[in-house]
């Protein structure tokens, strides 16, 4: 096989159909089920989004309430995940404890087995009303703290809110956290995504799928960016240095994390409904630490897209987002899985619905095939 043949890091390959969502890198836009990403941003809650995301459409209104109902009636741990839970090291990584407290979600199922498409989707909607509780529970957990029951009166963002702190924050602050939400729920064949359905396809089931999305989306150079943006940013410490920070760091060649991205190559579709996001509630927050990264990020962005031409990803502005809403910088990858369970499932749905194991093939480059030396002659 030709080198020119391969294609390393399955650059460019198409591998299937998907009707869940589309990157469209020359326009640098991206539609989930036919709509823009910043204009469901813009006009719908994050509930309404995850709707879409699994059933093609928009909710009507009664549709709404039925969904949010179910979504409701699925919260709530047993007291036997939360007991192992507050077995867990408290130094373990936020996204390692949510890959075990969803390992044993499934270890709960006595249905696990069962890839029927309803029944697929009412363990999507399962987990998707639990995982926001596991990431608050840990975060409690591990600050010494008792966990907080979901409230049934809160929507989707504000009951995470209340599970983690005790209360929710102004409107301004849960929409940022919102709008995240439904930029982050979806992108088409992702690490991640692609993760699950390579899973799903042998017909391993759910859990398997999605713990296994969760360790890919874990690494830096995926959804773990958005916390190593975070620890850069304390690192640049001042809007004076953040200019010096960066062309030093170009200059020794060092990877600047929230930047740069496979699919899109001259910005991210994302990025300014995320930015305006972040700077509103900077504007909220009125506090010099607020301003302070905002002027960071600023300048970074401005340097890195005039020195190289690399433009910031989604987890540039969503990280010290999340920063001054008051999560724990661990949590930020955690807090991008309970958005991004609604794009995993509808894809291990879509592949299941039509399912061909996925099994490329490789180049060996080992030795040539050679007959075994006996031991004592070795
Ligand atoms: N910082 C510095 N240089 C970068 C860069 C970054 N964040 N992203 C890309 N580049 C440079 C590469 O060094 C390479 O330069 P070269 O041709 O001189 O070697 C060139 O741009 C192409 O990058 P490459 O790594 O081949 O692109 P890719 O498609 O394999 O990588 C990412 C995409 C996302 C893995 C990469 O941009 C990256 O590591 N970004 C930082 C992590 C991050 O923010 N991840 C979240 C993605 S949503």
């Amino acid at each position: 096989m030709a080198e020119t043949d391969i294609k390393y890091g399955l650059v460019g390959v198409v591998t299937d159909d998907t009707a869940v969502s589309k990157v469209m890198p020359e326009t640098n836009s991206l539609t989930y089920r036919g709509y823009a990403v910043q204009d469901l941003a813009a006009q719908c809650r994050f509930e309404e989004v995850a709707y879409l995301i699994w059933n093609g459409e928009l909710p009507t209104r009664s549709q709404l309430e039925a969904f949010n109902a179910q979504e409701k009636s699925n919260r709530g741990l047993s007291e036997d995940i939360i007991d192992v839970m507050r077995k867990f090291p408290k130094g373990a990584h936020p996204m390692a404890t949510l890959r075990t407290a969803i390992s044993f979600l499934g270890l709960e199922d006595s249905e696990i087995e069962d890839h029927a498409t309803d029944k697929l989707y009412e363990r999507a909607i399962s987990l998707y009303a639990k995982i926001p509780q596991i990431v608050a529970t840990d975060f409690r957990l591990r600050n010494g703290k008792e966990p907080i029951a979901p409230d049934a009166s809160l929507g989707f963002s504000e009951n995470f809110f209340h599970m983690c702190f005790g209360e929710v924050p102004a409107p301004e602050i849960v929409k940022c956290f919102d709008i995240s939400m439904t930029l982050y729920a979806e992108h088409s064949f992702n690490a991640s995504t692609f993760s699950a359905r390579v899973i799903a396809s042998s017909l391993s089931g759910i859990y398997s799928a999605v713990t296994g999305a969760i360790g890919s989306l874990k690494g830096p150079l995926h959804g773990g960016a958005n916390e190593a943006v975070m620890y850069m940013l304390q690192d640049v410490g001042t809007a004076e240095n953040a200019k010096a920070w960066m062309l030093d760091a170009l200059a020794t060649k060092k990877k600047i994390m929230g930047f740069g991205h496979r699919v899109y190559r001259s910005g991210d579709s994302r990025v300014p409904t995320m930015t305006e996001a972040y700077k509103n509630m900077v504007d909220i927050i009125d506090s010099d630490e607020a301003r302070k990264y905002w002027e960071m990020s600023r300048i970074l962005d401005e340097t890195m897209v005039g020195e190289k031409g690399i433009y910031p990803n989604l987890d540039f502005p969503a990280g010290p987002a999340y920063y001054l809403m008051g999560f724990e910088i661990p949590m930020f990858t955690p807090i991008f899985v309970v958005s991004r369970i609604t794009g995993w499932t509808a894809h291990i749905i879509e592949q299941l619905g039509d399912n061909k194991l996925i099994r490329p093939l490789s180049n060996y480059t080992g030795p040539a095939q050679r007959d075994v030396t006996p031991m004592d002659k070795r």
